[in-house]
């Protein structure tokens, strides 16, 4: 008998079953009974697997593995579907980026992430005063980055897809856009909260205007009609022609500052990965244009000389040296990083053990560092809230971890008009003016100023992480800043505090990153009143906040079988074979 779970449901047929279908998980608190859909939070299967943050998403994924598609060409059927499904951050109008491993060990990064506009400048948000312009560099034409995503999704399927007609890796969002998809509570809700900035960001009115309901079929024309002639005409039907022609007219209607031939100079670039040892395991990440792996890796090395596994999960022990490491960590990002083909970023440096250790030096166990008192390390060596992630592992065993983004939930809220999709507001990623912090609150400096063509900053750290040499781990999540330390607490969990995959990914967490001078914890949360009494004695300031990041990942267990876990929070969605 086939798993009702497991059974491939086509868009529409979902009006008539979908709707009967109650969400069953019991641990999501955020948009519990908000979906229509039949969530899988944590599956264990022996050969595939896909996690991601819309059901429709996941089951595109799994539908081209059926196919014989392998991870890559799955990767690129969901990042599209994303772009119909999940508009909120699933993009063609954003960037992100992909590591990838090979059944055999080879190892990628491949790097789509926007490029600053040939006409910006690093002062473009400033007045005259020299003081930034609020929301300049967040909403509105202005704001967007020339996208990175088609040209990323074509590279990728050049080097390792297996299925030769990329076209049919659009299959499935083409189907979702032009036949509808039925809106969970969650997504309608999602939408009407934005409906004020929708009008007032857009010059033209489109499908995203109008108040949605639970359960309504929705349909996207426009953006079919985009999905199409990216099918039909590759790289040409998205820099070029007509889609090209209504990006521009789009930009041309308002403050924008894209032009054809940013779109047609785009380029994604494969990159080497970050591959640093923790222990037995090998961390391997995205370099910069993001900062994640080396934040990420700087942190595992900090806190590999103390004894974690002793500490108890969410003791003063364990919450105070994260924090501690991160505050340093997040201060040498402040500083020192930018995209690598515009600034030297000192990478061997940043990781050397003795620079590490040079910046614990002034650690005590029983007090917090003032962050006024940490300032980004000296490099003494000269060397030459809307993101989303997914996780896939196919039947050979290659695995690809994506996160991808237009930064804000709808980017800047534009829509290109008559193409149908958001545009990113990924430009605030730059440092607008240096030590004036950006929508998470992340300073920055000279390494990540504004330049023509410069790619910006990013914290997304999608991660590939093996075990004695062997697939281990497939991670990844959104969540601006606080990226980095949820990847950071995930993978911790389960190698120092011996949590499967689903309690790593499902227990509140918490988030420190230098300025503000605060602990974050997750609301709602197992941080009890003593401990955080504790933390606050040690000088340490603590503040509740809103969910912290929407894991999705992928555990590879002792017996080689897959278990998927999908983040609580959110309707995110696992499913195998
Ligand atoms: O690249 C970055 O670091 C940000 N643009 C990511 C934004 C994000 O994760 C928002 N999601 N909640």
């Amino acid at each position: 008998m086939p798993n009702i779970k497991k059974i491939y449901i086509y868009p529409f047929i979902l009006t008539t079953i979908l709707a009967s279908y109650i969400i069953t998980f019991s641990s999501c608190k955020q948009e519990q009974h908000l979906s229509i859909y039949d969530i899988q939070k944590q599956v264990i299967e022996d050969s595939a697997m896909v996690v991601t943050a819309h059901p429709l998403a996941t089951k595109a994924g799994i539908e081209i593995l059926k196919q014989g598609g392998n991870a890559i060409d799955a990767a690129i059927a969901v990042q599209f579907a994303l772009t119909v499904v999940y508009p909120r951050a699933g993009n063609i109008g954003g960037g992100g980026f992909m590591i990838y491993r090979s059944k055999d060990n080879e190892v990628n990064t491949l790097d789509f992430r926007e490029k600053a506009p040939l006409s910006a400048s690093k002062n473009m948000y400033l007045d005259s005063l020299g003081n930034v312009i609020e929301g300049l560099s967040r909403n509105g034409h202005l704001a967007v980055g020339v996208p990175g995503v088609v040209d990323g999704m074509i590279k990728a399927h050049q080097k390792y897809g297996s299925i030769k007609d990329f076209g049919k890796l659009l299959e499935p969002a083409i189907r979702y856009a032009q036949e509808g998809i039925i809106l969970s509570e969650g997504e309608a809700q999602h939408y009407n909260k934005y409906q004020e900035d929708f009008k007032k960001f857009n010059t033209q009115k489109n499908v995203f205007y109008s108040k949605k309901n639970k359960g309504q079929l929705f349909k996207q024309p426009e953006l079919a009609a985009t999905l199409i002639r990216i099918k039909e005409k590759g790289e040409a039907g998205f820099y070029e022609g007509t889609t090209a022609d209504l990006l521009v007219a789009e930009m041309q209607r308002s403050n924008g500052i894209i032009t054809h031939e940013d779109l047609k100079k785009y380029d994604a670039v494969w990159r080497t990965p970050l591959q640093e040892p923790y222990k037995n395991y090998t961390i391997i990440s995205m370099p910069p244009p993001s900062s994640g792996g080396i934040a990420l890796c700087q942190l595992l090395n900090i806190i590999e000389e103390f004894p974690l596994s002793e500490y108890q999960f969410h003791s003063k022990e364990h919450i105070h040296l994260f924090a501690e490491a991160e505050r340093r960590v997040y201060a040498d990002r402040a500083t020192h990083l930018g995209d690598s083909d515009f600034w030297t970023v000192p990478k061997d440096s940043l990781l050397s053990d003795f620079y590490l250790d040079q910046r614990m030096q002034s650690f005590n166990p029983n007090k917090a560092t003032p962050s006024d008192s940490i300032q980004a390390g000296n490099i003494v060596i000269n060397e030459s809230e809307e993101t989303t992630h997914f996780s896939i592992v196919d039947v050979q065993g290659n695995a690809v971890s994506i996160t991808t983004t237009l930064n804000s939930n709808y980017g800047s809220k534009v829509v290109v008009g008559g193409a149908g999709f958001f545009l990113n507001n990924e430009m605030d990623d730059f440092s607008a003016k240096p030590g004036v912090p950006n929508q998470f609150g992340l300073v920055g400096n000279e390494a990540n100023a504004i330049a023509p063509e410069k790619r910006m900053l990013s914290s997304m750290t999608p991660t590939i992480i093996l075990k004695d040499d062997q697939l281990f781990m497939v991670v990844g999540t959104p969540g601006g800043s606080t990226i980095i330390t949820s990847v950071f607490q995930t993978f911790t969990n389960v190698a120092e505090f011996g949590m499967n995959l689903k309690d790593a990914v499902h227990s509140n967490r918490f988030h420190a990153q230098w300025l503000p001078d605060q602990i974050y914890i997750e609301e709602e949360s197992s941080f009890s009143k003593e401990l955080i009494n504790e933390l606050k004695q040690m000088g340490h300031q603590i503040e509740t906040r809103e969910p912290i990041g929407r894991v999705d990942a992928i555990l590879v267990l002792p017996d080689g079988q897959l278990e998927g876990v999908a983040d609580r929070r959110g309707e995110d969605h696992a499913e195998g074979y």
